[in-house]
């Protein structure tokens, strides 16, 4: 039977390693909400654009490469993952080069416009799969793909503390450069969007950043 209860949508940005994923994921065990990390689409894109040999400075030459690209969606658990081609992305979309390229190709419109529809579309799976809504994290969730989101929220932490949580997780990232390259590109940078909610976890537990944003949600 439908449920009558209202289908929610929640956007999640902030920079890397800002607690967005624990974050949501912990937001979509308490509210069963479809989650769906779209920092993995737009690694996943990469790497296979770097299979292709492409290059983040040949736009045509990746447009071309797109359109060989299908993509469809798993869901394990409250996870969404991309498909391209029937390839599920795994760790290595978290190697250091992915790392060091991503936000070269994120920065192609022609990579964004390629994402745009599916990632609105995520919604959709998350309705037909049974989710009581879907929280989405990125850099540009409220500000483009989901302006209307019921709800927004913005994390920040200090950079400090999150280059210790990569280091901790054993990851080599730099993230004030991809922070830099994501905040000045030209096309959907990393803002927090006019009207989000704007939480700073640098002195907050995870268990307490979930707390707060679930206490916001559920005083709608
Ligand atoms: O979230 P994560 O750090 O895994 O994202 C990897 C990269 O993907 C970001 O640094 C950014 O360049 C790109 N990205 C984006 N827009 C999003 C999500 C991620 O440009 N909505």
């Amino acid at each position: 039977m439908a449920s009558s209860q209202k289908f929610i949508i929640v956007a999640i940005d902030g920079g890397a390693a800002s607690g967005k994923s624990s974050t949501s994921r912990g937001l979509s065990e308490r509210f069963n909400f479809l989650h769906v990390d779209t920092g993995s689409f737009y690694r996943a894109v990469t790497y296979q654009l770097r299979q292709a040999g492409e290059n983040p400075a040949e736009a045509a030459s990746i447009a071309q490469a797109l359109k060989t690209f299908k993509l469809g969606t798993l869901i394990t658990g409250r996870d969404a993952m991309i498909k391209i081609n029937d390839w599920v992305p795994g760790d290595e979309i978290r190697s250091q080069e992915i790392n060091e390229s991503v936000s070269l190709f994120a920065a192609v419109p022609a990579v964004r416009g390629f994402l745009l529809d599916y990632q609105r579309d995520q919604a959709t799976v998350a309705r037909e799969n049974s989710f009581d809504g879907l929280i989405m994290e990125g850099r540009d969730i409220g500000s483009i793909i989901f302006p209307d989101a019921d709800h927004r929220f913005f994390l920040q932490a200090d950079l400090e503390a999150r280059a210790q949580r990569r280091i901790s997780e054993g990851q080599n990232d730099k993230i004030a450069e991809r922070d830099r390259l994501d905040s000045t590109r030209k096309i959907s940078p990393l803002v927090c969007p006019a009207g989000a909610t704007l939480i700073d976890s640098t002195y907050l537990s995870l268990d307490e950043v979930v707390d707060l944003i679930a206490k916001k949600i559920q005083a709608d």
